[in-house]
C-alpha cells in the first residue's frame, strides 16, 4: 500500500521548486486576501450608519498611497510570472541523455514500452536519479499522466506525441493518475512508478530479456509488408527510409517538414496527408490495422537505420535500440 506520505513528500528534482512557487503563491493570495477582509471590516465599523467619521472627502486622494498599492503589487505580481517562466522553462527542457519511455494512454490503461523492448501495464519501473523523458500518445480519448510525488501532470492526446521528463530522487512507489476525466472507469486508471536502486533496477531489466523496439518494429515492417516497397531490393518506387530520421523531407505541395516521430506517425497512418515530393500518392493507410504501440516500434525500426546517428535532432524522438 502506498501510504500518503507517497504521495505528497516531493520525489523528484522539481518537487521542491514546484513546492516553493505553490506555498509562495498561497502565502502571497493568503496575505492580499487578510489585507482586504482586515480592511473591509475596520471600514465597515468606522463608517457605519450614524457614526462621527469624517465623510467630507478632504483627504480622499493621496499620490503616496496610491503609488504604493500600485507599484507594490505589480513588481510582486510580475515577479512571481518572472519565477514561473522560469520554473516552466525547466520544466518543459528536455535533457539530451533522458532516457526515452513511451506511454500509451487507453481506456482505462497506460501501456509502457522501454527502448528494450520491456513492456508494462500500469506500472513504471525506472532507476533513482536519472532523468527519464516520456513520449505519450492515447489510442482513444485525452488522458492525462499524473504523478503527484513528482508533481508532473502531462495531457496525453490522440494523434499527437506529448512529452514530460522527470528525475526520480528517492526510490519506492509512486502513484500514478489519470487527470482527465476519460470515461466510466476513469478513477480506477491508475498505476505506480517504481523507483529503484540502479543495482535492483539493472536486475529488474534484465529478468525482462525481450526483442528490443528497434527489432520489434523490423518484424512488423515485413509482417505489414512494408519491406516489400520500402526495402532495398524494392522495385516499388517508394522513399528510401535509411538516414531518414531527423532529415528535412521535401514534400510534393512545397513545403518541407523534419521526418521526426509526428511525421512517420502521419506518413504510415494517414499516407496522403503529407506526400514525399518526387513519389506518386500510393502508399495504403494503416490506420485501424496497428495500433499507437506498433507505430512506435515501427518509428524505432525507421530510426535504427541511420548509418550515422545523430543524438537528438528534435525533442520528438524515439530511441535506437541499446
Ligand atoms: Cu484516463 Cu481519465
Amino acid at each position: 500500500m502506498i501510504g500518503f506520505d507517497r504521495l505528497i513528500t516531493g520525489a523528484s528534482n522539481i518537487a521542491d521548486d514546484v513546492d516553493a512557487m505553490f506555498f509562495a503563491m498561497v502565502a502571497l493570495c493568503g496575505f492580499v486576501l487578510l489585507a482586504v477582509t482586515v480592511t473591509l471590516v475596520l471600514f465597515s465599523v468606522r463608517y457605519r450608519r450614524g457614526s462621527k467619521a469624517d465623510r467630507s472627502g478632504d483627504h480622499s486622494r493621496h499620490l503616496g498611497a496610491e503609488l504604493t498599492w500600485t507599484i507594490v503589487p505589480g513588481v510582486l505580481f510580475i515577479g512571481i510570472f518572472a519565477w514561473s517562466i522560469g520554473l516552466f522553462a525547466k520544466i518543459q527542457t528536455m535533457p539530451k541523455e533522458a532516457t526515452s519511455i513511451h506511454v500509451v494512454a487507453k481506456q482505462w490503461m497506460w501501456k509502457v514500452q522501454h527502448a528494450d523492448g520491456r513492456r508494462e501495464v500500469n506500472q513504471l519501473h525506472i532507476p533513482v536519479g536519472k532523468p527519464v523523458r516520456l513520449t505519450m500518445t492515447s489510442q482513444d480519448v485525452i488522458h492525462s499522466f499524473f504523478v503527484p510525488a513528482f508533481r508532473i501532470k502531462q495531457d496525453v492526446l490522440p494523434n499527437r506525441y506529448t512529452q514530460m521528463w522527470f528525475k526520480p530522487e528517492r526510490t519506492g512507489e509512486f502513484r500514478l493518475y489519470c487527470a482527465e476525466f476519460c470515461g466510466t472507469d476513469h478513477a480506477l486508471m491508475r498505476g505506480r512508478i517504481v523507483v529503484m536502486e540502479p543495482a535492483a533496477y539493472a536486475l529488474w531489466a534484465d529478468a525482462g530479456g525481450t526483442d528490443s523496439l528497434a527489432h520489434q518494429g523490423e518484424a512488423l515492417f515485413r509482417q505489414l509488408g512494408c519491406s516489400g516497397c520500402h526495402g532495398p531490393a524494392a522495385t516499388v518506387h517508394a522513399p528510401d527510409l535509411a538516414g531518414l530520421y531527423g532529415k528535412p523531407v521535401p514534400l510534393s505541395d512545397g513545403s518541407t517538414v523534419t521526418a521526426d516521430a509526428r511525421y512517420l506517425r502521419d506518413s504510415i497512418l494517414l499516407p496522403s496527408k503529407q506526400v514525399a515530393a518526387g513519389y506518386p500518392d500510393i502508399m495504403p493507410t494503416f490506420q485501424n490495422q496497428i495500433d499507437e504501440e506498433d507505430v512506435i516500434a515501427l518509428t524505432a525500426y525507421i530510426q535504427s537505420l541511420d548509418p550515422n546517428p545523430d543524438p537528438d535532432p528534435r525533442q520528438e524522438t524515439v530511441d535506437a535500440p541499446r
